[in-house]
C-alpha cells in the first residue's frame, strides 16, 4: 500500500540531491516552525561538502515514492555537523529517524569524520531522546536561542559525537 513502511524491514535509504529539494523543503516546512525554501536546499543539496541521505516511502507493487525523511551534514575535512534531519509527520514513530542517522552516521564514518556536531531545541525531546540513543552528549548550551511564533524563546543544546 503507498505510504507505509514494512516494519519488517529496514527503510530504504538513499542518497540524495538537488532533484530532491522540492521533497525535503515539504517535509521541513512540516517540521519546524522557521522553514528553508526549495532554493534554499537545492543550493545545500548541490554542495559538495553537503552529504545528504533521505527515507524513501514504498509506492505500490514495491516502487518507490516520495521522501519520508531525510538528514543533511556538512563535513570539512574530519569535522561533521548535522544541518538538519526530519521525518515526515505521518511517518514518525515507525524507525525512520534512527534507521536514517545510522546509515549517515556509518556514511559519514566512511568518509572520514572523526567528530559530528548538532545543535538541538532544549525542548525537542523526541529529538533528544533520538540523539541519545546515538551515543551524542550535550557540549554546551545558548540561551534563548530559538525564537518562538509567541515570541518566547529556548536554548540551543550543542550536542557532539564521537567517532571510534
Ligand atoms: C526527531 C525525529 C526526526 C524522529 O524521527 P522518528 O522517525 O519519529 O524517530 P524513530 O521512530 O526512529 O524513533 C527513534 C527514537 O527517537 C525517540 N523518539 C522519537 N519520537 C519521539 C517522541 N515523540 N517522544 C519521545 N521520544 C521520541 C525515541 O527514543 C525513539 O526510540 P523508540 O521508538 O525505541 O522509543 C522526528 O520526530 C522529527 O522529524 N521531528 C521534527 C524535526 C526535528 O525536530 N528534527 C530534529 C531537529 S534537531
Amino acid at each position: 500500500m503507498f505510504g507505509f513502511f514494512d516494519h519488517r524491514r529496514q527503510p530504504d535509504i538513499r542518497r540524495i540531491g538537488p532533484q530532491s529539494a522540492q521533497d525535503c523543503a515539504q517535509i521541513h516546512a512540516q517540521s519546524f516552525a522557521h522553514s528553508w525554501s526549495q532554493a534554499d536546499f537545492e543550493s545545500l543539496l548541490a554542495g559538495r561538502d553537503v552529504i545528504a541521505e533521505a527515507a524513501v516511502a514504498a509506492g505500490p507493487w514495491g516502487k518507490s515514492r516520495k521522501l519520508a525523511g531525510f538528514v543533511l551534514s556538512r563535513l570539512v575535512v574530519d569535522e561533521a555537523e548535522i544541518l538538519t534531519i526530519a521525518v515526515a509527520p505521518r511517518f514518525r514513530r515507525r524507525g525512520v529517524g534512527s534507521a536514517l542517522l545510522a546509515t549517515h552516521l556509518a556514511s559519514l564514518a566512511g568518509r572520514g569524520a572523526k567528530v559530528l556536531f548538532l545543535e538541538v531545541e532544549a525542548g525537542n525531546h523526541a529529538a533528544l531522546a533520538l540523539y541519545a540513543q546515538f551515543d551524542f552528549h550535550q557540549i554546551g548550551e545558548r540561551k534563548a536561542y530559538y525564537r518562538k511564533a509567541d515570541g518566547s524563546s529556548e536554548a540551543a543544546l550543542m550536542l557532539r559525537r564521537d567517532f571510534v
